[in-house]
């Protein structure tokens, strides 16, 4: 049976994006494979973080992968910091890793913007991602486009290591949907819709109410015909209601193309804004019962157990081979 790991950051708001470009796509993997999803709190200390919110939204994440459908007795769910291995793991992938590869990554670059004020964390951080997914020699690794990069440097740490150590780890493949695999801003179609973007306008919570959703949607920013097309080049915002709307309803963009032939903007707009708002109901719903309860302090610590069992081999194997 294929393994496959994916994690999420429990900072902010968890919107869209996340949702249609990993969350969602995670669900169907739990039948068909051996699944590891992890709230990647470790990740989250690379900027400052209040420590009581930090330790509230990692439970709250793991609410909302349970509320979106994951079940924790087909696959292991836990907090990245409640197996130490991750960060045993990390520290010894920085030791393979090169300055030169950490500094080409885009997602620093644009995070960091320069400034030498940020953590040595930020920079190091897919060192330890890489380590998330080569502990539990993940063959597949569901996520959205931007972390192609951050892949692909995982794969390059796990050859590195094999040549230089001898074999150790399995070689991850990203999995990166075709269509959703890059939600973009609302507000600014011409970059991919963010926890971190400066207006609220940008993106659409997966707790946010019926109304703010409506009205996010009808303020969406499109172009100046009125013709719905799916060109992301040309025409980033109607294209970017039609990935939602086709991520969703599973129908074909090319489809939904032909059925609003003809028809305005303002209703392609509400229309996404009705199938966001049913398909997130059901999840805040449950989201909401899951909070009130205790049962997910203990869903993860079961999962933080069956992380340790399933990385324990490959850190023993790491430590051994590299001397230690
Ligand atoms: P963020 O990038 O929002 O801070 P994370 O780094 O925790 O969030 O990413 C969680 C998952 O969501 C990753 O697989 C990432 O690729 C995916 N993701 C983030 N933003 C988007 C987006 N706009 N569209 C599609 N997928 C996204
Ligand atoms: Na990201």
């Amino acid at each position: 049976m294929a393994r496959v790991f994916s994690g999420m950051q429990p900072t902010g708001n968890l919107h869209l994006g996340n949702y249609l470009g990993a969350l969602k796509r995670f669900i169907p993997l739990q039948e068909e494979a051996e699944s590891f999803f992890c709230v990647v709190d470790l990740h989250a200390l690379t900027v400052p973080r209040d420590p009581e919110d930090l330790r509230k939204k990692t439970v709250e994440l793991a609410a909302l992968y349970v509320a979106a459908g994951l079940d924790p007795e087909k696959a292991t769910l836990f907090a990245q910091s409640h197996n130490p291995h991750h960060a045993e793991a990390g520290w010894l992938l920085q030791c393979v890793t090169r300055m030169g590869e950490l500094s080409r990554m885009t997602q620093f670059k644009d995070k960091s913007q320069g400034s030498d004020s940020v953590t040595a964390g930020l920079f190091t951080y897919p060192a330890l991602m890489a380590g998330d997914i080569l502990l539990y020699q993940a063959d597949e690794v569901p996520v959205g486009e931007d972390q192609k990069q951050h892949l692909e440097l995982a794969r390059d740490l796990a050859e590195r290591f094999n040549r230089q150590y001898g074999e150790t780890f399995t070689i991850p493949e990203p999995r990166i949907g075709e269509t959703g695999a890059r939600i973009m801003g609302l507000d600014n179609p011409e970059k991919k819709m963010s926890k971190s973007a400066a207006s609220e306008a940008n993106f659409i919570g997966l707790l946010e109410d019926e109304k703010s959703i409506v009205k996010k949607f009808k303020r969406a920013v499109t172009d100046s015909e009125n013709d719905i097309r799916y060109d992301p080049e040309k025409k980033p915002g109607v294209s970017n209601l039609l990935s939602i709307m086709s991520v969703i309803t599973g129908k074909p963009v090319q489809t939904l193309t032909e059925e609003y032939q003809g028809k305005g903007y303002g209703h392609l707009k509400v229309d996404t804004a009705e199938v966001v708002i049913q398909e997130l109901k059901p999840i805040q719903e449950r989201f909401r019962e899951l909070t009130q309860t205790g049962e997910i302090e203990e869903v993860l610590a079961k999962g933080a157990e069956k992380a340790r069992a399933a990385s324990e081999k490959t850190m023993a194997r790491m430590k051994e081979v590299m001397g230690l």
